[in-house]
Formats: structure tokens, C-alpha cells, sequence
């Protein structure tokens, strides 16, 4: 499928020929450089906006009335009028659990990650650290079939983000969804996923895809494996090459 976006008589073929497919409970990670369509492509994912061209088809899954994707977005996506406890249960909420489960479940969730006692708080009291993993939590309690996220922790500073991502970790292991993971972040991609797709510059196209073949449950440290080195060495070179890709010209027929 594709995406062109067209403004003041200019078009913007943002993503040319995307195809690929996702597997039930597979953690599924997207790199490519900035402005190559990633944001784009997970909105379509998400319903949020039509391709321009070609089909998204969405398999449902089973034991599922229908197929649900959630998208948790670039920035800080909190309801700032709502408390951290409320901000967590919404998912639930929206599904009509009644106020007793869902504010258990949520609280269950705080405190495992570190939010006990904030329940009351404002988004604008927390940390960005905290908010992200409130964002995280309110995302996995609304269940979606496929969580789809955008560099959810691309804010966060290095040791906040080594933080949430053991703790995306240890949810993903607990309740195994498909994910599909927007990030510039190549370590990331590596720690998290189960395979990783390589979008080449505007317009976005996969030019590579890898399996990470590393055990679960992985450790940050996982990211000094000699293995992980190697292929880590492999998506630089695709990633490399796409960058330096001439974007003028290109243009990409959607499908
Ligand atoms: N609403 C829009 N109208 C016109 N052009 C758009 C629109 N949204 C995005 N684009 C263009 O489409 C291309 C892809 O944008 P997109 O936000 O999907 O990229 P991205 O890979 O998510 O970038 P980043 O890594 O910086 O978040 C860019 O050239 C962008 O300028
Ligand atoms: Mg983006």
C-alpha cells in the first residue's frame, strides 16, 4: 500500500510500496530515518487515515469480535484534565468494565512500574519518564489485538528509556500482543523485537527485514552480544544506504 499526500497542488508520495505482514503475538519493529513515512504508515494502521493507494487488510484474530488496533502515539498523549489513575483506566473504561475492576486493574499496574502513590497526580506533575509509563499501561489494559506504537519513549533520556523499555518487556512477556514498534533507536529495535523491518527514505518502502533471533527474556545487556553487534552492523548497512539515497525524483507508485 501507499500514501501520497497531496497540499497546494504539491504531492508528497510519503509512503511508496509498503508490504508486509504480521503475526499474531509478534513484537514487530519499524526503523527508518526521519520524515520516510513510519508516523504515516502506523496511522493508516490504525484506521486513523486511508492509503492512497493498495489495501491494509486487517486479519481478525481469533477469539476476537474484531479486530482493534490502538495507537500510542509520538508525543505525550495523556488526558492532562484526567488523574494518572483515570489516564490508566480509560482503555477499560471505554470498554465499559465497571469502575471497580478497571481502577483495580490500573492500580495493579501502577504499582507494579513504580506509580504507586501518584494515582491521584496530574499528568503535568509527573516526570516524562512516569507519564510514558502511564501511557504504556493505559495502552496495554485497553487489550488491544494490535498495539501500535511511535516512539513512545523517543523523549525519555537514556536511563528513563532503558526503564521503560525493560518494563514494555516484562508486560509484552506477560501478555503477549502484537506490537508493532515505530523507533529511530536500531538498539531498541534489537532489544525488543522478534523481527525488524528497514523503511527506506522518503518516499518509504521496506528495503530490509530481520529476524532477531535472541531468547526472551532479554536483558539491556543484551545489546553488548557479539551476535546482536553483527546485526546490528547489517540494518546500519541497509539504514546507511537509504539515507544516502537521492530523495529528488523518486517517484514511488503506490500499489
Ligand atoms: N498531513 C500531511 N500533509 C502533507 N504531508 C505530510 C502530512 N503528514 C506527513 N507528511 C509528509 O509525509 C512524509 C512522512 O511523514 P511521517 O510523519 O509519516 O514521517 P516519519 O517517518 O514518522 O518521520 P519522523 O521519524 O520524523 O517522525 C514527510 O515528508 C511529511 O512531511
Ligand atoms: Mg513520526
Amino acid at each position: 500500500m501507499g500514501v501520497t499526500y497531496t497540499a497546494n497542488g504539491t504531492s508528497v508520495c510519503a509512503l511508496a510500496d509498503v508490504s508486509f505482514e504480521t503475526r499474531e503475538r509478534e513484537f514487530l519493529a519499524v526503523v527508518g530515518p526521519s520524515g520516510c513515512g513510519k508516523t504515516t504508515l502506523l496511522r493508516v494502521l490504525a484506521g486513523l487515515q486511508e492509503p492512497t493507494g493498495g489495501v491494509v487488510e486487517r486479519i481478525t484474530l481469533p477469539g476476537d469480535q474484531a479486530q482493534r488496533a490502538l495507537l500510542v502515539f509520538q508525543e505525550n498523549s495523556l488526558f492532562p484534565w484526567m488523574t494518572v489513575l483515570e489516564n490508566a483506566a480509560f482503555g477499560l473504561e471505554m470498554q465499559a468494565v465497571g469502575r471497580r475492576e478497571r481502577e483495580g486493574r490500573a492500580r495493579a499496574m501502577l504499582e507494579r512500574f513504580g506509580l504507586a502513590g501518584r494515582e491521584r497526580a496530574y499528568p503535568h506533575q509527573l516526570s516524562v519518564g512516569m507519564k510514558q509509563r502511564v501511557a504504556v499501561i493505559r495502552s496495554f489494559l485497553s487489550e488491544p489485538s494490535l498495539l501500535l506504537m511511535d516512539e513512545p519513549f523517543a523523549a525519555a533520556d537514556a536511563q528513563t528509556r532503558a526503564g521503560l523499555q525493560q518494563e514494555l518487556l516484562a508486560i509484552w512477556e506477560q501478555e503477549h500482543r502484537s506490537v508493532i514498534f515505530v523507533t529511530h533507536d536500531v538498539d531498541e529495535a534489537i532489544l525488543l523485537s522478534d523481527r525488524i523491518l528497514v523503511l527506506s527514505a522518503q518516499p518509504g518502502a521496506v528495503v530490509a527485514e530481520f529476524r532477531v533471533p535472541f531468547p526472551r527474556p532479554r536483558e539491556t545487556t543484551v545489546t553488548l552480544d557479539e551476535q546482536l553487534l553483527a546485526l546490528k552492523r547489517r540494518i546500519w548497512a541497509k539504514l546507511d544506504r537509504t539515507v544516502k539515497a537521492p530523495s529528488r525524483g523518486a517517484e514511488g507508485r503506490p500499489t
